[in-house]
């Protein structure tokens, strides 16, 4: 729908009308210039997005004006502090692509007890540079069995044996003066089945019915079932549960108890943003978008990645630009390549995990090689300015083989066939396999399945470990380190699975706890070994090999201008094992080198001078000086970051 300026000027006006007679005592508060400004600044975008999406209702202005009064009123109550941050982030809007921010991930429960106890962690955290924590979902849930947290109950209170509020409150506080950013998850697709919500709906509340998605026959579920593809087969087929208390069908894409939200409700729009901006005034400096691609559906489509789910984040950005711009969003798309960086923009999400990255580096890890990897990050690595990729490893969810099947035909490799080889090496049932895994949600009529472990096991440490093999041992801790260089390396932020810096190993316990035995991922969600992590302190152990390592990427990050908010070139190392990529600011250019191979590889002289590198060279990782006359040797899995001699 076009909208033209003058139409949404007059819009602001009334309802800036509207909020000085509902907030006189705010409206003159010293700060609400501020707010008028963003609202001046960022209301006709936003507006533009809800007309679309809603303008059709007769009562849109209705929705409109209340949600306009639920901004103001967050702001309103939002902190000093924050809003000073507001306006910081206002000033410097890509402050995420700094060089000093080095993500860690984590469940308070497994990793610190309790939110209190966190604080005493926060030293180790600093050890390692962290700088953005991401706490796994901590409100309330329906307990039990809760999808890890993502079956959320209420935003307003936390799972009790985690604290409460307040004590979440504290800690983004003390996290904020230590430098560290909160990132926590907007779960934004449903709710649990025990949410206030839900409780209403089931017991017979029509107004609450309609925030979810609710059918009395299979008739419209089964149309749509043709075109939509089943997210965890293994729990149950297709999209939809049955209510036997409603004799209606809801629409759960994930677990049975977690409801889809019905975004073509505009009451739904407004309750959701309240919450998210409930979460920005907890401190919230990183808000994880979880699920984006499924919030809108649409009959004989496949109700991911539609147009209107695009509209929907534009419009929850520009309610947090207005109320919170201190805050910024990530996007959790873990769909096609080429949809995945729809989701990424200064209006929807600057910030984006990166799983096909992810994906390929343990496909390189297995093939002992980089063409697909390279060849993919060639095409899709480049976003636009402003944003910034999470690099990542592996999360607490599951790797799936989502590498883009055109990429991949174009170098000649057959995307299903290199599927399941890649699912029998991690499942450790190939003969070059090092890997210990478990298979994720194997879906039969499709052949998709994906893959558990930690990062350790999933590089051999485990089984090289158990076999007392040092030769064994070392290869793994080579792998573990060359994915983590390229992570920190290749521009972005790197998140780090707290944990796989010590080496953490795959937990096969979740099998005896009747609420996780069903989830494999819970493999490679260990309770945090403190005992073990002492171990980083004696030279020689795993531990220590792994943590030093990462401790020097970090360092590395910090001291060159290139690896900070400099620009990525993937190129041709000339060697199909060697993965490469030069980092370049107006300072410094680093070209940084990945073997693959379990086997030393060479990198010719020629090559590297064709790529704008002299001779002499200096390794920043290794310390070595190199002189590169006809060619230079890598080691096996050895990972370089070359700089030219004297800069
Ligand atoms: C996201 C989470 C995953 C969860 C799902 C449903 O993909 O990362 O752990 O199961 O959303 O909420």
């Amino acid at each position: 729908m076009l909208v033209s300026d003058r139409q949404s000027r007059i819009t602001l006006d009334r309802l800036k009308f509207q909020l000085h007679r509902h907030f006189p005592d705010g409206v003159n508060s010293p700060d609400w210039g501020a707010f008028e400004l963003r609202l001046d600044r960022n209301f006709p975008e936003l507006f533009r997005h809800l007309l679309e999406l809603y303008g059709h209702h007769f009562d849109f202005y209705y929705h409109l004006e209340s949600l306009l009064e639920a901004m103001a009123a967050a702001w309103l109550e939002r902190s000093p502090d924050l809003r000073s941050m507001d306006a910081m982030r206002e000033a410097d809007p890509a402050w995420f692509q700094s060089g000093r921010l080095i993500g860690g991930m984590a469940y308070v429960d497994l990793f610190a007890g309790t939110v209190k106890k966190l604080h005493g962690h926060i030293p180790y955290l600093q050890e390692l540079g962290i700088t953005y924590l991401h706490l796994m979902p901590l409100y309330r849930t329906r307990g039990g069995d809760d999808d890890g947290g993502y079956a959320v109950s209420s935003y307003r209170e936390l799972d009790p044996e985690l604290g409460t509020i307040e004590d979440l409150r504290t800690l983004a506080a003390e996290m904020r003066h230590h430098g560290i950013s909160l990132v926590l998850d907007f779960v934004i697709n449903h709710t649990s089945n025990e949410h206030a919500w839900a409780r209403r709906a089931l017991d017979g509340d029509e107004m609450y019915q309609d925030y979810y998605l609710m059918f009395h026959t299979r008739e419209v579920p089964d149309q749509y079932e043709k075109h939509i593809r089943s997210i965890f087969p293994d729990e149950h087929p297709g999209c939809f549960t049955y209510l036997s208390t409603l004799k209606k069908w809801v629409w759960t894409t994930f677990h049975t108890y977690q409801w889809d939200l019905n975004y073509r409700n505009p009451e739904v729009f407004q309750a959701m943003a309240t919450e998210m901006l409930f979460l920005a005034n907890l401190g919230v400096e990183v808000l994880r978008i979880d699920a984006v691609p499924f919030i809108w559906k649409q009959q004989g489509t496949s109700c991911e990645n539609l147009p209107e789910a695009h509209r929907l984040l534009e419009a929850f950005n520009g309610v947090a630009r207005i109320v919170a711009p201190a805050m910024a969003f990530k996007s959790e798309a873990i769909v096609a390549p080429a949809e995945i960086s729809q989701y990424i923009s200064r209006d929807k999400c600057p910030i984006s995990y990166n799983p096909l990255l992810m994906a390929l580096s343990w496909e390189s890890l297995a093939t002992r090689g980089a063409r697909l990897l390279r060849h993919s990050m060639r095409k899709r690595f480049a976003i636009d300015a402003g944003c910034a990729w999470v690099n990542y490893v592996r999360s607490h969810d599951d790797i799936g083989w989502g590498f883009d099947d055109w990429d991949a035909g174009e170098i000649g490799v057959d995307p299903r066939g290199h599927r399941d080889f890649l699912n029998r090496f991690y499942l450790g049932e190939h003969e070059t396999s090092f890997a210990e895994g478990e298979m994720f949600q194997e879906n039969p009529v499709t052949g998709d399945a994906r893959i558990c472990g930690t990062t350790a096991s999933l590089c051999g440490l485990g089984h090289a470990l158990a076999a007392g093999d040092e030769y064994r041992v070392d290869f793994a801790i080579r792998r573990i380190l060359l994915i983590h260089g390229v992570i920190f390396t290749i521009g972005g932020i790197p998140l780090i699975y707290l944990g796989d810096e010590i080496g953490m190993l795959n937990d096969y316990s979740y099998k005896s706890d009747p609420a996780k035995a069903g989830d494999a991922r819970w493999l490679h969600r260990p309770a945090f070994d403190w005992a073990k992590a002492e171990a980083r302190s004696a030279p020689g152990s795993a531990e220590y090999r792994i943590h030093q390592g990462i401790l020097k990427l970090t360092q590395m990050r910090l001291n060159n201008a290139a690896l900070s908010r400099g620009d990525t070139e993937i190129v041709d190392s000339g060697n199909d094992h060697v993965f490469g990529y030069f980092r370049t600011s107006p300072e410094q250019t680093i070209l940084c080198l990945a073997n693959f191979n379990d086997h030393p590889e060479p990198i010719s002289a020629p090559r590297l001078r064709q790529l704008g590198l002299g001779r002499a060279l200096v390794d920043i990782v290794g310390g070595a000086s190199i002189f590169a006359g006809r060619k230079i040797d890598m080691q096996p899995l050895q990972f370089m970051v070359l700089l030219r001699q004297g800069g």
